[in-house]
């Protein structure tokens, strides 16, 4: 069989190691990929966002299952032309992908069906914004609507960062039209944990728990990024709280989902925080969450390929799903300056330690390949993934590695998995 991979991230990286594992799998093709992926698939010059490019080879490759990494191509509509060609494509159609792409209709849809979620208001008017805000006062929380890469959300400890943060959302257009609208939310305290669920839109399947480390500095500090780290399972979701997790959030998202008539074939993503035990979410999205699927992937104890294909096929309940009793922890490595402006170019060193063990990934991301040497172009370069017989383990394996790699102005955090350490 053969699969494209759509985009150039470490999830796209652990995506693509983990299909190559299949016995199905004859040849994968990634597009774009980065300087890892194409250690073992084909990598494309086609863009993620390129839809009819994408669906011209896929027609011209006879390529049997097409899977979807990031949201953007989800938002722009890219498993409606791909159903519409009778293409085999893993993911939410435009309607599904709504879940993420606009925070104010993520909102609606909680409100609707009765899903936990922190109290807010919407706002297309600057000015009514901020008058809300002075009233309201703070800790507070400015999101723009539309899809701003994981950093369009601002945590505000006073009303001058909010207003501040809304001047840049509304009047800077820092995130372009994704900022036309904010949702200004109650800012809610208490443990975040990634939650993620397999659907055909039938069947539900949860996937193993994680938690990822938005913010770029240790001790939560700084503006949110991507994902910095990310660790599997997620302690705080007990077994007792998953049930409550899939009685309050994922049954009522399902039978919302089939009220507004959405087919959704892909994964939902709930970013939870959890107060007094109790699970609220804050964001939804439409896809596998990355560094998430890096820890998640290698976790993973069967065959992704048919976990897949099941799932656009709409037979997930036939699907075999197994998981490794061992935890994960990824370390994401950054270029200097991320999440702002960052610096490209910089020779990688060290990836060669870790080929020959099976327990430690080092996943690609912002990688290319210059004069044969690898190369950082990106803000998050490599996601540094490592299992262990628990957490502790798997953070020092991770560590391990992260230590044998160079490049000049790299940044990680050197506190992922502490918390999950904590609670064990
Ligand atoms: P989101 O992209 O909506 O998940 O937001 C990014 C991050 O901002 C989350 O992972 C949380 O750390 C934080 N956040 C979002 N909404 C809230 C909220 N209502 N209260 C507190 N923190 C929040
Ligand atoms: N790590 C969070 C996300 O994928 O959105």
């Amino acid at each position: 069989m053969k699969v494209l991979v759509i985009g150039s991230g470490g999830r796209e990286h652990a995506l693509v190691w983990k299909l190559s594992q299949s016995p199905k799998v004859d040849k994968i093709f990634c597009a774009p990929g980065n300087a890892g992926i194409a250690e073992i698939a084909e990598c494309l010059d086609i863009k993620a966002d390129d839809i009819d490019a994408l669906l011209n080879f896929a027609k011209y490759e006879w390529i049997d299952l097409t899977v979807v990494g990031p949201e953007v191509p989800l938002s722009a509509g890219i498993v409606d032309a791909f159903i519409k060609e009778e293409r085999r494509i893993f993911g939410p159609d435009k309607s599904g992908a709504r879940l993420e792409g606009s925070k104010v209709f993520a909102k609606e849809f909680m409100l609707k069906y009765g899903i936990p979620t922190a109290e807010h208001k919407t706002f297309s008017s600057y000015l009514h914004a901020e008058e809300y805000i002075r009233l309201k006062g703070a800790p507070v929380v400015i999101k723009a609507d539309g899809l701003a890469a994981g950093k369009g959300v601002f945590v505000c400890e006073t009303v001058e960062e909010a207003t501040d943060a809304l001047r840049q959302i509304m009047k800077e257009k820092a995130f372009g039209d994704a900022g036309h609208k904010v949702v200004i939310e109650q800012c809610l305290r208490g443990e975040e944990a990634s939650f993620m669920v397999l659907t055909d839109g039938n069947t539900v399947v949860p996937l193993a728990t994680s938690q990822d480390h938005k913010t770029i500095f240790d001790g939560d500090k700084g503006p949110n990024t991507g994902g910095m780290g990310a660790y599997s399972p997620a302690p705080v979701i007990t077994k007792s709280l998953e049930t409550k997790i899939m009685k309050t959030v994922i049954d009522p998202i399902m039978k919302g989902l089939a009220r507004e008539r959405i087919n959704f074939r892909g994964v939902i993503y709930a970013g939870l925080m959890i107060c007094d035990g109790k699970p609220y979410v804050l964001e939804f999205n439409c896809r596998f969450g990355d560094p998430e699927a890096q820890p998640i992937l290698m976790r993973l104890d069967c065959d992704l390929f048919e976990m897949l294909k099941a799932t656009a096929e709409g037979k997930l309940k036939d699907a075999y799903i197994s998981w490794r009793n061992d935890a994960a922890v990824c370390v994401v490595i950054s270029s200097k300056g991320y999440p702002g402006k960052y610096e490209k170019g910089k020779v990688i060193k060290g990836l060669d330690e870790f080929r020959d063990d099976k327990d430690t990934m080092i996943f690609h991301a912002g990688t290319s390949l210059n004069d044969g040497k690898f190369v950082t172009s990106g803000g998050r370069v490599l996601g540094v993934t490592a299992l262990g017989k628990d957490i502790q383990t798997a953070k020092e394996n991770a560590y391990k590695a992260v230590e044998k790699v160079h490049f000049d102005g790299m940044h990680y955090r050197k506190d992922i998995a502490d918390k999950a350490i904590k609670k064990q």
